[in-house]
């Protein structure tokens, strides 16, 4: 009998997801159940693929991963393998890992795990919310039986990342994401605004990717091109998405400003489709679905990462 917490991550790895999950690899108090995949950053294919790979390098083969869908629930959508590399993973040419997806499904998975940590588990989505809406739609009553739920999305003042006022993750399949702010009563959201507000300085992330540790030189290889991307585009600072939201996921007391709103996704507008409107002053009279983070401690963050980075 474990008293740690069960953890399920629904991800689309991706070089921030990737960093992400070395750093759920990496945390004492929860228990890794599972890795559930979505398509977004690249195609499914790499997703799945990558996903394995960093299990192998940091010697995690007990995670399960579930492949998920291939494709938002409506619409075509674009990847950002502009960003990651062609193969979501900096185009480094590795040698795909040894071990294989298992059969079932993400959506299945998500469910049967749902059922098996009921009222303990925390679901984090750092992807494109697929998944998580096939999985609501099968069994509307999921949300019961999940302790918590994080997601990485959004921009909450509509300064967009991939349109003017959309970020990736919610703008790759809006839909889904509608069906998930509508079947969630409560979303703990780390969206695009709180990552811009803390980025950290490529000198330091280099530091850390020294470390003599396979994760470490594995990262180093992976991220190279999305780095110099970041440098190129957005300066001194980078900024890893995926990261925060496992910071906030995995130790929330790091949180120092939270706010409640109703948050709701635009499906309709030609300018803003896939913008999550937060009700700022609560006009519209629907209740605070989503916990907003504003601000985390920044010093907690990076030692997260770092000590993912360092670890054997
Ligand atoms: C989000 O989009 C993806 O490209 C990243 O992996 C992250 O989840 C940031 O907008
Ligand atoms: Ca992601």
């Amino acid at each position: 009998m474990t008293d740690k917490i069960p953890l399920l991550i629904d991800t689309d790895p991706g070089v921030d997801d990737a960093l992400a999950l070395l750093m759920a690899f990496n945390d004492p108090n929860h228990e890794l159940v599972g890795l559930t995949i979505a398509a977004g950053n690249v195609g499914l294919d790499h997703t799945v693929r990558n996903a394995l790979k960093l299990c192998e390098v940091a010697g995690r083969e007990d995670v399960p991963v579930y492949a998920g869908c291939a494709d938002p629930l409506l619409h075509p959508a674009v990847d950002a393998a502009h960003v990651h590399g062609r193969d979501g993973f900096g185009d480094i040419g590795f040698e795909p890992a040894s071990r294989s997806v298992e059969a079932e499904h993400a959506a299945l998975a998500i469910l049967r795990l749902s059922h098996r940590h009921a009222g303990k588990l925390l679901l984090v989505a750092l992807g494109p919310l697929t998944n998580i809406a096939v999985a609501l739609k099968l069994d509307p009553t999921l949300p019961q039986r999940i302790a918590r739920f994080v997601v990485m999305g959004g921009a909450v003042s509509a300064h967009g990342n991939i349109t003017a006022a959309a970020e990736f993750n919610i703008a790759f399949d809006p839909e889904a994401a509608h069906i998930v702010f509508q079947g969630f009563p409560h979303i703990d959201l780390a969206d695009w605004e709180a990552v811009i507000a803390h980025g950290f300085l490529h000198g330091r992330a280099e530091q850390w990717l020294q470390a003599d540790s396979p994760r470490a030189r594995f990262y180093d290889r992976i991220s190279l091109q999305t780095r110099n991307w970041s440098a190129d585009r957005r300066g001194d600072h980078w900024h890893s998405a995926d990261a925060l939201a496992m910071a906030y996921a995995l130790q929330p007391q790091g949180a120092q400003e939270l706010l409640d709103r109703p948050v709701a996704v635009e499906l309709a507008g030609t300018l803003t489709r896939g913008a999550t409107v937060v009700d700022w002053n609560r006009q519209e009279g629907r209740p605070d679905n989503a916990t907003l983070l504003m601000r985390y401690d920044q010093a907690r963050f990076e030692s997260l990462i770092q000590a993912a980075l360092a670890a054997g």
